[in-house]
Order: C-alpha cells, then sequence, then structure tokens
C-alpha cells in the first residue's frame, strides 16, 4: 500500500486529463514519430515507454491514443494492488508490463530500447537527490522525459477566507517533507527537473496544466481539502480550530454558484536528440 488508494486516483483523474497541456503532449507525438521514421530504415525495434510511479494507469490511459500505436509500455509502482488496478483498467487494450519496483533504486530499471520516460503527479514527491540520479541515468540513454502535474505551489479560491493565506504556505511546507525519495522538492519539482535537464543537453519546455474546479468537482474538492487536515496539524502553526473552521468554510462554498478553485500544476517535456 502506497497511501495512493484508486477511490482517490480514479476521482482526480477527469481532472488530470483536462489539465494536461495538450501543446506538449503533441510535440511529444511528433517527437517520437519523427524517431520512428529515423530508425525505420535500420531497424524495427518498437517504442517503449517507461511510466514511474504508474497507479492504476492514468497516464496510458491519456497518451496512449496519440502515441505511436507500437508503443510498448513498461509501468512500475511500488504497490501492488494499484498494478493489479492498471492491468485490470487497460486489459487487452494496450501492450503492457507491469512491475512492483520501489523507484528508489532507479538505476535497478533497465532502460535500454526505452525512448520515454513518463510521470504524473509524482515529481513533486520526489528529492533533489532522486531527480538527479533519475537524469544521469536517463540522459546516457538519450530517452526523453515527460513528467506532468507536477504541483507548482499555486492555490486559489474566488471565494476568499481571511487563512487561505497561512494554509496554502503550510501546505506547500508540508509538500517539502519526506514522502518516501527524502525531502520532497514538492513545488519546486519542475523547476528542479528543468534546470537539471538543460544542463545535461535536453531541450525542455514547461507549461502549465492547472485544475480548475467548480461545483462539478465537488466530490474531488471535498476529498481534496480533507488531505489538508492532517499536513496543516503537522505542520503546526495553525490550531486545530482555525484549520477545522477554515475546512468548514472551504467546504460550504464548494455548491456556491461563484465558487471556484485553481490548484496550479506545470507539465515538463524534456526532449534530446
Ligand atoms: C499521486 S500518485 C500518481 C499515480 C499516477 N501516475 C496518476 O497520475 O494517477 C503517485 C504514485 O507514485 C507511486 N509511488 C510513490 N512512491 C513510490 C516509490 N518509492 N516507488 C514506486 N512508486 C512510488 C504511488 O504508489 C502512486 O501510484
Amino acid at each position: 500500500m502506497s497511501g495512493f488508494d484508486k477511490t482517490w486516483l480514479s476521482l482526480r483523474e477527469p481532472a488530470d486529463r483536462a489539465a494536461r497541456n495538450s501543446d506538449l503532449v503533441h510535440k511529444l507525438c511528433n517527437h517520437l514519430t519523427s524517431q520512428i521514421g529515423e530508425r525505420q530504415s535500420c531497424t524495427d525495434k518498437v517504442t517503449w515507454v517507461a511510466d514511474l510511479g504508474c497507479g492504476s494507469g492514468a497516464t496510458w490511459r491519456a497518451l496512449a491514443s496519440d502515441l505511436p500505436q507500437d508503443s510498448h509500455w513498461l509501468l512500475m509502482d511500488n504497490d501492488a494492488a494499484l498494478l493489479v488496478e492498471a492491468e485490470m483498467r487497460i486489459g487487452a487494450r494496450g501492450r503492457i508490463t507491469t512491475c512492483q519496483q520501489d523507484l528508489n533504486a532507479i538505476e535497478d530499471v533497465d532502460l535500454c530500447d526505452v525512448s520515454l520516460v513518463t510521470a504524473s503527479a509524482f515529481f513533486d514527491l520526489c528529492s533533489e537527490g532522486f531527480c538527479s540520479r533519475l537524469i544521469d541515468h536517463i540522459r546516457p540513454q538519450g530517452c526523453g522525459l515527460y513528467a506532468a502535474l507536477n504541483y507548482n505551489g499555486i492555490m486559489e479560491w474566488s471565494v476568499p477566507h481571511e487563512l487561505d493565506a497561512a494554509v496554502v504556505d503550510d501546505f506547500n511546507r508540508h509538500q517539502r517533507t519526506d514522502k518516501g525519495f527524502g525531502p520532497a522538492l514538492g513545488p519546486a519539482a519542475s523547476a528542479f527537473l528543468a534546470e537539471g535537464l538543460r544542463a545535461r543537453g535536453y531541450e525542455v519546455t514547461l507549461e502549465d496544466s492547472p485544475w480548475t474546479l467548480d461545483a462539478e468537482h465537488a466530490e474531488l474538492q471535498s476529498r481534496f481539502l480533507d488531505g489538508f487536515r492532517q499536513p496543516l496539524l503537522e505542520i503546526g502553526t495553525l490550531s486545530a480550530t482555525e484549520i477545522e473552521r477554515w475546512l468548514a468554510f472551504r467546504v460550504a462554498a464548494i455548491s456556491r454558484p461563484d465558487s471556484s478553485c485553481v490548484v496550479g500544476h506545470t507539465d515538463l517535456l524534456a526532449l534530446h536528440d
């Protein structure tokens, strides 16, 4: 169990799908298609895609129809139950291999023949050390990296509350605590990856991919807000009473017609010739 249950991942998947930056996906597809054109004369190898922290397979569902039809996906996660869910949901529609793997041991992932490494809602959990080791691991193979939906620290509500700024500050501080890879990059993940990848000769593009949530996303908003309680208590700047007052206000506001919430994410695409 990783703490990312399949119900939560299913709930966020449509919002993630809508948020993904389509220009980046388009650029990625063009790149892979041209790579295939170049290598067709010398080899008929399939395109391998390795998805890190695949969960129940949301990245496959978002990308598979746009990527070359012969793409074979290696789906990796340390949560066996999520891998079973991914296999069940993708079924015979995809050429996939699942692999239960603690990605802390990223050097053990065999990238031979992998053209593209993907991840969604994953790198904000990761540390500087992990991201540096990942870049060192993918660069010799020349793999591209598509890292979507990295939380970027922006959270805004159309209906304000006096504690919003303090809550966002504390939430973002908690995002930097250890999520299993050492101190997490949290909102700094995309910028850190971009700098490291550019230093290794990658062409990097960053684009916004925010969630924009309204009353139609009531259940997602409610579960999302529920997830604030523990981090805010752990940071400890706000009292339990203040936290409950803010949560009660935010939950009540979800159904208001003038209420919306923006949660900022960044998508990153890094390509190498
Ligand atoms: C926020 S979820 C995102 C899942 C999926 N990519 C999506 O977009 O729905 C993060 C995923 O990273 C996985 N994960 C976290 N730490 C991991 C580790 N050390 N090794 C492998 N996977 C890990 C979790 O199990 C979870 O599936």
